[in-house]
């Protein structure tokens, strides 16, 4: 309640559930007080129990102590467990979040239909505008009007279901009906009353914590397919880069560079020298990246596999058993990542001893950890598999969240603590930002997928996952030259940038289409690079402040309606990549008039000179490297450009964030340089907390320009483009770090 208006009330239509856990009536007979699981309240389980051997209460109802699915059976020890709550939202129109669907941005009614499902699965070619289930869980949703955003966080990681109902009568007020529903566990909700976005985001960062601060080079581009085939492909391929002067950063191996798909090693004919590989990679500041999935080999020979068994670390069967399932390598146990002692002994793993042929420049990929199984029910694992006294039911949608934890922990480690971890995965739960980046899974090379794309990124980015991507291109099946090209302009400007094919697909590196396509991916991904500084000061913003990276136009302009349901264009704060209102034919793309109309524009925006459509809004300053060079480290020390542009009472702000790119001293030594950049009353000033130092002066008569430094002026080069309004400076000679005004006269 705020004030007499109701914003939220809980179990308004009466459905709250709580079916707690019970011993079925042939164990209880066999033993009586026989001991209860902890999690219980044991009187009630000892009343229930005694029902039972009177035969009042219990009834074997079909399915509730054993389920069916296909060839599977579930076996339910504690009987049928559900908990169930709802919540009314009056006034509130629109809810989003609750990935992972590949569904529009704003959640539909579900009345009549299927409710949102969150049950992390391995799903082959995923269906699009439906509730289905996906890679990844995050029970987070958010309602807004234009008085208030708030949060819902239903801490619950068993399977689970969201139904959603509008209630609109003609004159009544609209109203938004929730209810949520879990497998098992407890009631264990967060609301968050926010009333700006801005504070949903913080308050939810509060509970799980932010994006991790990723290192500068994972924001560049990453060329990855399933797979690069041997050392001389990734060379070659490397080496197309510099040939089509394309930068990039990562270069990944899929499954087939393992010997025999077990993880942490490699195969000796297509990869007999990793070190002389990667070293190649590091001469040119590049990096890569080995997937390491945690479904392990059972294989006597295979050293990961006999310590897991030795520790006795993997997840067990119902019957105490270690659970095995079909997986790459075929037959597969999955180590318990449940266990603190297990992540601690995975992340040593990655220690340069351990993982034989890994260097500084090896970073990870965490693939089908929902976990897949290939011959488990609907692709997973059981339900009754154990994770020590825990159902594996209890934990499901949080299994994938441990692994990648536990290999960022391990790159942090083998850096001694001082280096940032880059981790993909593909599966993920409230929380999974602190460890990396997710992406959308297997989508398919079709316009329908790559605009989904934008949504699913989005929805991600609403629950705290700034760092999402999709495949570029499309995983499945080849695209066409015209869909690829516009894979690349719309994958450029969404935070985790990456290419990937599947193995059967044609190959598909930026050069092989023509002189023209080339170029034209040659400068999208450019621009990329050219937008780095700006990519990274905005992941320190939500590494800071839990504030997405890339947002839907509500979030910028809570109050304007319009906004509401637009999930086909979005900010990059003050960024708007209009390109991304797609259109399947290049020529329209040229007509630029007729493409202007079809954007939406809340206030201001300038055309940012690219030769596809950004937009920069009026009243923001964005700092670039304009000297693109062959990857992100390669362009450590250049200079940076400040693009300035004007609202329209001659104002703009922005900010300037520095520091090595890569290590945690940003934190631990407080190495950074963090400006807040302002122009008004025709100066620009940087100005970093405090200080008020005016360091440098530049001075502008009529058409010379001075910079002013300790009262000796010098001339600085610059032109006028009157019939655009643009002044630049060149090489002004300002210090980041200092403070400095120029003055425009
Ligand atoms: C499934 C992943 O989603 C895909 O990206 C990968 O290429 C294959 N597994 C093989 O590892």
């Amino acid at each position: 309640m705020e004030g007499p208006e109701v914003l939220l009330s809980l179990n308004s239509r009466g459905l709250l559930a709580f079916e707690h856990l019970r011993l079925h009536k042939d164990t209880q007979a066999q033993a009586d007080g026989a001991e209860v699981k902890e999690s219980v309240d044991g009187d009630q389980q000892q009343d229930e129990g005694k029902k039972d051997e009177d035969g009042e209460s219990e009834k074997e109802e079909d399915g509730l102590w054993e389920e069916t699915f296909k060839s599977h059976t579930d076996t339910k020890p504690n009987g049928p467990t559900s908990i169930s709550l709802d919540f009314s939202l009056p006034g509130v129109e629109h809810v989003y979040g609750i990935p992972e669907h590949a569904d529009d941005l704003k959640l539909k009614t579900t009345d009549g239909g299927d409710p949102y499902r969150l049950y992390n699965l391995d799903v082959f070619q995923y269906e699009l505008y439906n509730p289905m289930a996906l890679y990844g869980s995050i029970p987070v949703m958010l309602a807004h009007n234009t008085q208030r955003t708030m949060g819902i966080f239903w801490l619950n990681a068993a399977e689970t279901w969201v139904d959603i109902n509008f209630v609109q009568g003609s004159s009544e007020k609209p109203q938004t009906d929730v209810r949520w529903i879990s497998e098992s566990g407890i009631i264990d909700v967060f609301i968050m009353l926010g009333p700006k976005p801005s504070k949903v985001f913080s308050q939810y960062a509060s509970l799980t914590g932010t994006q991790s601060f990723p290192p500068l080079a994972s924001l560049g581009y990453h060329q990855c397919r399933w797979n690069y085939n041997d050392q001389e492909d990734v060379k070659s391929v490397d080496q197309g880069f510099d040939q089509h002067d394309i930068p990039y950063d990562f270069i990944w191996l899929d499954i087939e560079h393992a010997d025999g798909k077990r993880y942490f090693t490699w195969d000796p004919h297509k990869f007999p020298q990793p070190k002389e590989m990667l070293q190649g990679l590091m001469d040119k500041r590049r990096k890569m990246v080995s997937i390491v999935d945690p479904h392990i080999r059972v294989d006597s020979g295979y050293k990961i596999h006999n310590e897991i068994t030795s520790k006795d670390f993997y997840v067990k069967n119902k019957d105490g058993k270690n659970y095995e399932g079909w997986c790459w390598p075929g037959n597969s146990g999955y180590p318990d990542f449940t266990k603190p002692e297990m992540r601690a002994w995975w992340a040593s793993m990655f220690a340069y001893d351990q993982y034989e042929g890994s260097m500084e420049n090896l970073f990870t990929w965490n693939d089908m950890n929902e976990p897949s199984v290939f011959n488990g029910p609907e692709v997973t694992m059981h339900k009754d598999a154990l994770h020590g006294k825990w159902e594996h039911r209890d934990i499901h949608n949080i299994y994938g969240l441990y692994v990648q934890m536990a290999t960022a922990e391990g790159q942090i480690q083998r850096s001694g603590g001082v280096e940032r971890p880059f981790v993909l995965t593909r599966a993920f739960f409230a929380g999974s930002q602190r460890y990396g980046a997710v992406w959308t899974g297997d989508n398919a090379a079709e316009w329908d997928h790559l605009k989904i794309s934008i949504p699913m990124c989005l929805s991600l980015g609403l629950v705290g996952v700034s760092f999402c991507g999709a495949d570029v291109g499309g995983f499945f099946k080849n695209p066409s030259t015209e869909l690829l090209v516009r894979w690349y302009q719309t994958g450029a400007y969404q935070p985790f940038f990456r290419a990937h094919a599947h193995l059967d697909t044609t190959r598909r590196e930026p050069w092989l289409f023509g002189p023209e396509n080339t170029a034209l991916i040659r400068e999208v991904i450019r621009q990329r690079y050219a937008l780095l500084p700006y990519w990274y000061q905005l992941f320190y913003q939500a590494h800071k402040t839990g504030m997405p990276v890339m947002r839907p136009l509500w979030v910028d302009y809570p109050k304007d309606t319009a906004t509401f349901t637009i999930d086909d264009e979005f900010l990059i704060e003050s960024l708007h990549p209009s390109h991304t209102k797609l259109c399947k034919s290049l020529s329209l793309f040229k007509k630029t008039i007729l493409y202007f109309r079809l954007i939406y524009f809340n206030c201001v925006f300038f055309f940012f000179f690219f030769k596809i459509p950004v937009f920069q809004r009026g009243g923001s300053i964005i700092p670039r490297k304009d000297r693109v060079r062959r990857s992100s480290t390669c362009m450590e020390n250049d200079p940076y450009t400040l693009y300035v542009a004007l609202s329209p009472k001659k104002f703009a702000e922005g900010e300037l964030y520095i520091d090595d790119g890569h290590s945690f001293n940003y934190d631990t030594k407080k190495e950074f340089i963090h400006r807040s950049l302002t122009f008004a009353n025709n100066a620009l000033t940087s100005r970093y907390l405090y200080s008020s130092v005016l360091y440098l002066s530049i001075v502008w008569h009529a058409n010379l320009l001075m910079i002013s430094q300790t009262g000796k002026e010098t001339p600085v080069d610059f032109e006028f483009d009157t019939s655009m309004s643009v002044l630049t400076l060149r090489k002004p000679g300002m210090n980041a770090g200092a403070d400095w005004t120029l003055l425009l006269q």
